[in-house]
């Protein structure tokens, strides 16, 4: 069985597409974080990312169960990391209240517009959503069909002025993180 260490290790030596991000998120992510994921696939980018910081509850949401996912479950439960796995569509499943919600599910405008709508102002610190540069910055979505993924989030800005963008990099398809302002008061006041 491979250990969460060696699959981290090993996913970023292989410079697959999430490759750059996996030290970012890890690092962004606290041991007393509930995180939620929406795409987790198969287990061995994003999802081996935020256990490897070992949060207090990483939830991943999928709409496809994969069967290589089992081995990042197994890999998770040896070490104590407490993981759901919930095979959901994201625009019919509740997002519980979390400090990080990252999104990386199907690429257009429409569809994470529905899912910020949904579940944007369900996380208490940060929204991270990877592809950006890949589907917003040739303005088209996974549909082919324009605007793209930049758009859903600068909407979702306009009009939630407490989310501001914090990271962005073209790198790897793209990262794009947002922090939600309110965090730093609430960190100021003790709470
Ligand atoms: C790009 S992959 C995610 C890659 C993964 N984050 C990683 O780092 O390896 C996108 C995933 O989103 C899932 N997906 C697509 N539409 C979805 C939806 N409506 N709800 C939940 N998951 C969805 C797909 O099944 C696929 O596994």
């Amino acid at each position: 069985m491979w250990k969460l260490a060696e699959r981290y290790e090993r996913y970023i030596k292989d410079k697959k597409d999430f490759s750059l991000h996996m030290e970012k998120v890890y690092r962004l992510t606290n041991h007393n974080d509930t995180v939620v994921e929406i795409g987790g696939q198969f287990g061995i980018g994003s999802s081996t990312a935020f256990a490897m910081a070992r949060p207090a509850h990483l939830i991943c949401i999928d709409i496809l169960k994969q069967d290589k996912f089992e081995s990042f479950l197994t890999a998770c439960e040896y070490e104590g990391i407490n993981v759901e796995y919930w095979i959901m569509d994201s625009l019919e499943t509740t997002v519980p209240p979390c400090d990080i919600l990252f999104i990386d599910s199907y690429h257009t405008y429409e569809q994470l517009k529905q899912e910020l709508s949904l579940h944007g102002n369900k996380s208490r610190k940060y929204l991270i959503f990877h592809d950006t540069a890949t589907y917003c910055c040739g303005n088209t979505g996974q549909d082919a069909k324009s605007p793209g993924l930049l758009a859903a989030i600068n909407e979702f800005k306009a009009v939630n002025s407490q989310w501001c963008e914090v990271y962005k990099t073209e790198e790897c398809n793209g990262l794009i993180i947002l922090l939600n302002s309110n965090s730093l008061s609430l960190e100021k006041e003790g709470k």
